[in-house]
């Protein structure tokens, strides 16, 4: 009988990406995917430790598959991802009812060990260069995401990252450039591009070095892709090509995600995030002048060790400063092996954490609302998802500049179609698509 899996992704897009690929190699060996992991033979979490929320989340379905498992022995259960990755064999440990532990870098162990006969539980966390070329099982066709570059080479005090992705390194330029190829044949129409510092790509080719605004040039020039995103850049390399090519290629989309961290310079300097609160607006104020439409997304910590009063100010200030589009804001939360773990001064009560969160998301949300009106009144193309969450007689989409879009009209998913705006709140937009033009653009 045919094998059943199912695997549960927590954290960022890397992981779902690191999921497709797991999904596609499963699938090469004769799996099928189940919706409920109590009808697996294999049950699969793939695993973050940059989130508490993921962590508490994760042993709850750990939980439900260790009792799943209890009554039919046979179910295979494996741990992927960055947190199996940072407490490595510790995993059989804690959990001794796990069969198969691996590290992000690891996921072609996984058929290893699925296809060899081991009776043993294994664990593979060696980092090795970069992972071998798997197939993937992309979860919408018209969208497909593309890994980059693997690791990081930054120290930022609080990440988990550099540790369990390991050193930097750029997949070969061409190579990405055939990928996409093939991709938009097989009817993709938009790409996503992604590594820990995505922007930093390239500098680590040889005998060629490569620029990030090289691959955008290339990857625009693909025939059939009509939209390219990428996350998550570093402010540190947002470099005047590449806002220049927002700005140039019809392809880049106007969004940019550039993660602020904190406001203050004197944490920033303590989260060893190499850039001050100055040259961190004087990117924006790049930004804003050569592509001023651009939506402008972040990520935000509150509480990091030793953030005073003070500090949290200026994080406002910016946040005022800027109008982010929107922003992932984080409660400060100590990873084990980072610099800021071991940090004892100055340490944010956790009551004093969520009261500065709460006034946060207050200035991000009232900024985003603000921002966001400059859409009302304006036709904007929308590729089409599928129906709306809340309202399935209503068709959802994506604006260019990332808005979730819930318009009314008549389109198949994959369509772009012009859709004439007529609200918005701080997260999505309404519309109607505007008849005459859809007519046309067929
Ligand atoms: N505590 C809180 N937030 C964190 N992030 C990364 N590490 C931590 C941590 N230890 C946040 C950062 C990063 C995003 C992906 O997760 O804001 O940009
Ligand atoms: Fe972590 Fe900083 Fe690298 Fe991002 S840039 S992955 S936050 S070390």
């Amino acid at each position: 009988m045919q094998k059943r899996y199912h695997v549960t992704t927590f954290g960022c897009q890397m992981n779902e990406h690191d999921s497709e690929r797991m999904k596609g190699m499963l699938e090469t060996l004769g799996y099928a995917e189940v919706a409920e992991p109590d009808q697996a033979d294999l049950i699969l979490f793939n695993t973050c430790s940059i989130r508490e929320s993921a962590d508490s989340r994760f042993i709850a379905h750990l939980g439900h598959a260790k009792r799943h498992k209890r009554n039919n022995p046979d179910v295979l259960i494996g741990v992927g991802g960055c947190w199996a990755q940072s407490v490595k064999d510790e995993v059989f440990q804690r959990f001794p009812f796990v069969d198969v532990a691996f590290g992000p870098g690891q996921i072609h162990k996984l058929a290893e060990f699925l296809t060899s006969d081991s009776l043993t539980a294994q664990g593979f966390f060696e980092f090795e260069d970069f992972p071998a070329q798997l197939p993937t099982k992309r979860a919408r066709d018209l969208h497909a995401w593309l890994q980059i570059s693997v690791g990081c080479n930054m120290k930022c005090s609080y990440c988990i990252v550099p540790s369990t992705r390991g050193r930097e390194s750029s997949r070969p330029f061409d190579g990405l450039v055939e990928e996409v190829t093939r991709l938009a044949a097989d009817g993709v129409r938009e790409v996503t591009l992604l590594g820990q510092n995505v922007n930093a790509y390239g500098r680590d080719l040889r005998p060629q070095r490569r620029t990030f605004a090289e691959l955008l040039h290339a990857v625009d020039a693909v025939d059939g892709i009509e939209r390219i995103r990428y996350t998550s850049p570093h402010p540190q390399d947002m470099k005047e090509d590449v806002v220049l090519a927002h700005r140039d290629l019809a392809g880049v989309c106007p969004h940019m995600h550039l993660p602020l961290q904190s406001g203050s310079s004197r944490i920033l300097k303590a989260m060893r995030r190499t850039y001050s609160r100055e040259r961190y607006l004087d990117r924006v104020a790049l930004i804003r002048e050569h592509v001023p439409d651009t939506s402008l997304t972040t990520d935000i910590i509150v509480g990091f060790p030793g953030e005073t009063e003070e500090d949290f100010q200026q994080t406002l200030e910016v946040c005022e400063e800027v109008g982010y589009d929107s922003a992932f804001t984080f409660v400060f939360s100590p990873r084990r092996g980072t610099e800021a773990a071991e940090m004892t001064e100055g340490l944010v009560p956790h009551p004093v954490k969520i009261e500065r969160m709460e006034r946060l998301v207050e200035v991000v949300q009232r900024r985003a609302t603000e921002r966001a009106q400059r859409f009302v009144g304006r036709t904007l193309d929308v590729l089409v998802e599928g129906p709306s969450r809340n309202d399935p007689t209503k068709l959802r989409g994506r604006s260019p500049h990332n808005k979730v879009v819930n318009f009314t009209g008549v389109a198949t998913p994959g369509d772009i179609v012009p859709v004439h705006i007529t609200a918005a709140t701080s997260q999505t937009l309404a519309g109607e698509a505007s008849l005459l033009a859809t007519a046309s653009a067929r």
